[in-house]
């Protein structure tokens, strides 16, 4: 199936590129040395609680570039190959799906906004792991951006369906994702 190739010789690409672009140093400081005084620090404790949200949502647009090569940066998909993330069923709907398709991946075909895809993605709760944070961010992100508007993704749920889901080994299927609540 030519479908199931292309997705997977991009994610050799975007993992690659994911191995070599990682954190990079914020500093040469020693490790335990104390700041200057006049050093600028990264996060600001007086910011207002209601910053937190804003923080997750610039979060999940950074985590949302492991999502680019193949959903775009509009989240539109490229036809025929990636499905689109904007107005998709899967992602603004029960929020145990689009946790549980980051978590495991996803084979064989399955239906988006009425056109059917028969591709792979891999899963991002192993390997190259993202982390319950990540995940609760990225999908914040992308459930309130290209025109969708779905509800914030807490890590409690994300945790949830880990655990709920942890042995699970192989892909999710369109049938898995649909039993779930
Ligand atoms: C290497 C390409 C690739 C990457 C990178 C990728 N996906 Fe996917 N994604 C796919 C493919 C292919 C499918 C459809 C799988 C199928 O047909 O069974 C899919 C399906 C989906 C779906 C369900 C269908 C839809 O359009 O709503 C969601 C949700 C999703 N991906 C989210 C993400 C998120 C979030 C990320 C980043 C963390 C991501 N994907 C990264 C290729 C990718």
């Amino acid at each position: 199936m030519r479908s199931s190739i292309i997705p997977l010789t991009l994610l050799v690409g975007v993992l690659s590129l994911t191995a070599c672009g990682g954190d990079k140093p914020a500093d040469t400081a020693p490790a335990g040395s104390a700041p200057p005084a006049n050093a600028t620090t990264p996060t600001d404790s007086s910011a207002p609680v209601a910053a937190a949200g804003a923080a997750s949502m610039q979060k999940g647009q950074e985590v949302y570039g492991r999502c680019i090569a193949c959903h775009q940066q509009n989240g539109a998909g490229v036809p025929g190959a990636f499905p689109p993330l904007a107005g998709s069923e899967w992602i603004t709907g029960p929020v145990a799906r689009p946790i549980a398709i980051v978590l495991h991946g996803l084979q064989g075909e399955l239906t988006v906004k009425g056109t059917t895809y028969n591709g792979m993605m891999l899963a991002y709760g192993t390997g190259v792991a993202m982390t319950d944070e990540e995940i609760a961010a990225v999908l914040t992100y992308v459930r309130s951006s290209f025109g969708n508007s779905a509800s914030a993704v807490t890590v409690e749920e994300v945790a949830k369906v880990r655990a709920s889901t942890a042995g699970r080994s192989t892909p999710l299927t369109q049938k898995d994702l649909e039993a779930l609540p």
